[in-house]
This record gives structure tokens, sequence and C-alpha cells, in this order.
């Protein structure tokens, strides 16, 4: 679905939902996501129904994840890093 463009950027790894990814420094979490085929980031409180991320720029939120558990954090406008744990956001989180 989405190809990377070739650069020499240095790789690191961080884990999504206990999997291994591989990214490149300067990616953020969705980008990274997204370049590994995971498409399903989170799901919706009253349905449960899996969503993407859509807008790449912080505004539809449609990309919560939970990372190093702190929930709704936007994978969009986050830097990956070396050893960060993303999980899956199931449902709604408190604030806070
Ligand atoms: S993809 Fe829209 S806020 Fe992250």
């Amino acid at each position: 679905m989405f190809r990377r463009l070739e650069t020499a950027d240095a790789e690191i790894s961080f884990s999504y939902e206990g999997l291994e990814i591989v990214a490149r420094a300067g990616d953020s979490v969705a980008a990274a996501l997204l370049a590994a085929g995971e498409t399903r980031l989170r799901e919706t409180p009253v349905s449960g129904a899996p969503r993407a991320p859509y807008c790449m720029m912080g505004v539809c939120f449609e990309c919560l994840v939970e990372i190093d558990g702190v929930g709704n954090r936007q994978a969009c406008l986050t830097p990956v890093a070396a050893g960060m744990r993303v999980r899956r956001q199931r449902g709604a989180r408190g604030v806070g």
C-alpha cells in the first residue's frame, strides 16, 4: 500500500503490539507503522470499528495509540524512538 523512498537514514526499531517494527530515524510513529503495513491503529469507543491515520498532520485524531503506557498519543505527531512500546488504542482513554 505504501512504499518508502530510498534513503540513507539510520534504522531504529520499536515494538507495536509486541512485534518488532523497523523504522527510519525521523519517521513519525504513524508513518513507520503505515510503512510496515499496519493500518489498524485504534478502535472506536462505541462500535470497536478499526481506524487508521488519515490526515497525518494532527487534525483528525484517527491515529491515537498508546505509547509506553500513555494513551491518547497522536502517532502522526510523535517521532519514533528506539525501544518505544506502542499499542493499539482500544476504545476511549481517560484524560491524564
Ligand atoms: S492522522 Fe490525523 S491526527 Fe494523526
